[in-house]
Parts: structure tokens; C-alpha cells; sequence
């Protein structure tokens, strides 16, 4: 018996949560549901937007379904008071490293996609980030320098060991999906990015199977524009992947569509559509949860190596999608509540 925490979150959160939920339940699998607050729900019930007993809940669980964090009600709050600092802080206390954000244009999207219909077909990549290093965790600070003017710096750097355990997953990616390893540095310029260089050389020597290549990130900026259908692994680090990971979304068509995992060292996980709390849109149910229903599949895979049921999920979002089933975001009219119902009728099909 697996143990699910559900973390809905704000804004549209709860209601793609709840179709995933849902989804998990129709396949009648050994899982037990636990959900709790966080965020900016977590905030006005109790004064923090990550509380211990969500923190808790999330420790002992064996997955985290994640929805989203985000409430403009917030905004005026200091930082650390903020709902994102929920996400921020789960990353951080469950040291989960490796985030894996799949893109992949589902048949009949062409569309919805920023890129040429016939280019846009061709992407079905995973992006794999480092989640726990880089500019973001390094020293920070204000200062005034000794030209007299204000000056921000942010210390950029990475420790072997970092890069060494994002290398094994992005080569495991790789080696279960089509053997090809991109990992995407700036070594001409940076030190951190030659060490990042080296360390995935050395890796790949355990990795025979798979075929590595190097790509600067501003070439790869451009040939995920240019050519996407030329990826399958790309291995990058934090700061790198977060920019090209948001950029490879929106080749993939909508936002809606995009699941992520963000995994620790033993397997354990959080998963979550890559959008946020969509307040514009929020308790008006016109949200899209395939990115939700999709993450769950994620879940089962990564987390309860329940591959067959992840398959399953998968088929039918893309069966649901090709019946005809599109929410606002692709151009439909379903609400979120009929999307989810579209989805479980296309698994009952399968
Ligand atoms: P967003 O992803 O929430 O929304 C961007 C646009 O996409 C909006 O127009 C929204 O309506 C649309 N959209 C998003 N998800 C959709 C879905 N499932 N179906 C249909 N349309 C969808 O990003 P935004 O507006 O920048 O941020 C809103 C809040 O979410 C902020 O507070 C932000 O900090 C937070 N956020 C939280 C994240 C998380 O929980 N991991 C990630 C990104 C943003
Ligand atoms: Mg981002």
C-alpha cells in the first residue's frame, strides 16, 4: 500500500488535483489518498504557507501529487510568508535534485504549438534539470563597490558530487527512452560549466549505450527553436534548465499540457504541472488538468514503478485528445470536470 500526500495548493490547483485524483482512483490500484494545505490555503489557515504537518505528511509519504502554489491575497506579504516559498522549501527538506520536465506535442496540437506545425510535431524530449545547485543557492548579496556604485551578485558554482548524481539520472533517462544524452553547459565561458564538462564525461563511461553530445546553451536556445525533433535527453544545470525547460513548453503547445517530476536520490518524488496557481482563471473550472492527470502518471512510474499504469494514463489522455476533448487553453469549450470525465472514459476504452 503506497501512501499519495495530495497537496492541491491555490488557484486552480484543487481543481486539476482533484481530476487527477480521480484518474489514480479509476485504475484501481493499492494506494491510500492523505491531502493537506499548502501555500496560500495553507497560509490563511494557519499562518504559514508550508506548515509542519504538511511537511510531515510529505516526509512520510511515498509521492507527493503536487497542484499549485500561488494567491495574489499574498503579494503584500514578506518573502518568506509568500506561497512559493512552499515549493521552494519541499525541494529543499526533501532534497529533490533531479527535475524532469517531458516535452512532447500529443497528435492533433500542431496547433497550439509557437513553432511550425510540421517542426512542432516532431518534439518527444526530456528536459533534466538540477534543482538543488547553481547561481541560485550560491552567495548573494548587495553591495557598493569601489567605482562607488550599487552592485548584486549572485555566486554561480557547482561541486562534483552535485554534478556527478544529475549525470547518472540524465544517462537513466537516456538509456530507457532513446539513447541520445545532450548535456547543455557554457563551457567556453564559465569554469562551473567546465567542470560540469568533465564530470559528464567521466560519467559516461559507464554509460556505453548512450550517445553523448555537448551543445553551448545559446545554441541550444536556438535549436529548440530551430530543430526540437534533434532532442531526446538534455541534462543541464539549474539556471540553464529552468530557461530552456519553460521555452521547450511552449514549443509543445500549452502550458496545460506539461507535467514534471522532481525526484531525491532514492526514488521518491514530487509531481506537478509546470504552470502555477492561474488566478486569472481560477474557480471558474476552465482549466485544462491533463498537465495534473499526466504528472500522476509520472508518479506511478518514477516513484511506485507502476509502469503499465502510467502507460495506461498516458494513452488515454492522447486518446481523449484525439476523440476531440480540448479546455479552453486548445481551443475546446470542456470544463475542467468534463476533461477529466474525457480522460476516464478514453481509459475505460483502452
Ligand atoms: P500560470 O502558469 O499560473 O499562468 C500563466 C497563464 O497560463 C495564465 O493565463 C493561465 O490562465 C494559463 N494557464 C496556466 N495553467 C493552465 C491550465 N492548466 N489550463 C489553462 N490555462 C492555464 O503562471 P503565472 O500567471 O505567471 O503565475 C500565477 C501564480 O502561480 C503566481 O503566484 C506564481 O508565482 C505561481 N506559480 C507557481 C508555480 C508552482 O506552484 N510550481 C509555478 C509557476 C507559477
Ligand atoms: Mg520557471
Amino acid at each position: 500500500m503506497a501512501l499519495i500526500a495530495i497537496l492541491p495548493g491555490d488557484g486552480i490547483g484543487p481543481e486539476v488535483t482533484a481530476e487527477a485524483v480521480r484518474v489514480l482512483d479509476a485504475l484501481s490500484l493499492d494506494l491510500t489518498f492523505e491531502e493537506a494545505l499548502v501555500g496560500g490555503a495553507a497560509y490563511h489557515a494557519t499562518g504559514h504557507p508550508l506548515p509542519a504537518e504538511t511537511l510531515d505528511l510529505a516526509k512520510r509519504a511515498d509521492a507527493i501529487l503536487f497542484g499549485a502554489v500561488g494567491d495574489p491575497s499574498c503579494d503584500a506579504l514578506e518573502r518568506s510568508l509568500r506561497p512559493e516559498q512552499a515549493i521552494l522549501g519541499l525541494r529543499k527538506e526533501l532534497a529533490l535534485f533531479a527535475n524532469l520536465r517531458p516535452a512532447k506535442l500529443f497528435p492533433g496540437l500542431e496547433d497550439a504549438s509557437a513553432l511550425k506545425p510540421e517542426v512542432a510535431a516532431a518534439i518527444d524530449m526530456v528536459i533534466v534539470r538540477e534543482l538543488n545547485g547553481d547561481v541560485y543557492f550560491g552567495e548573494k548579496g548587495f553591495r557598493t563597490n569601489a567605482a562607488g556604485n550599487r552592485e548584486g551578485y549572485d555566486v554561480m558554482s557547482y561541486d562534483e558530487a552535485e554534478v556527478l548524481r544529475i549525470a547518472h539520472v540524465g544517462f537513466r533517462t537516456a538509456q530507457k527512452r532513446g539513447g541520445k544524452l545532450c548535456s547543455v553547459d557554457k563551457a567556453n565561458v564559465l569554469e562551473t560549466s567546465q567542470l560540469w564538462r568533465d564530470v559528464v564525461i567521466e560519467v559516461s563511461a559507464l554509460y556505453p549505450d548512450v550517445a553523448l553530445t555537448h551543445m553551448y546553451v545559446d545554441n541550444a536556445a536556438m535549436q529548440l527553436v530551430r530543430n526540437p525533433g534533434q532532442f531526446d535527453v538534455i541534462v543541464t544545470g539549474n539556471l540553464f534548465g529552468d530557461i530552456l525547460s519553460d521555452q521547450a513548453s511552449m514549443c509543445a503547445g500549452s502550458i496545460g499540457m506539461l507535467p514534471s517530476a522532481s525526484l531525491d536520490a532514492n526514488g521518491k518524488g514530487l509531481y506537478e504541472p509546470i504552470h502555477g496557481s492561474a488566478p486569472d482563471i481560477a474557480g471558474q473550472g476552465k482549466a485544462n488538468p491533463c498537465a495534473t492527470i499526466l504528472s500522476a502518471a509520472m508518479l506511478l512510474r518514477h516513484s511506485l514503478g507502476l509502469d503499465a499504469a502510467a502507460d495506461r494514463i498516458e494513452a488515454a489522455v492522447g486518446k481523449a485528445l484525439t476523440d476531440g476533448a480540448r479546455t479552453a487553453d486548445l481551443g475546446g469549450s470542456l470544463s475542467t470536470r468534463a476533461m477529466g470525465d474525457a480522460v476516464l472514459a478514453a481509459l475505460e476504452g483502452l
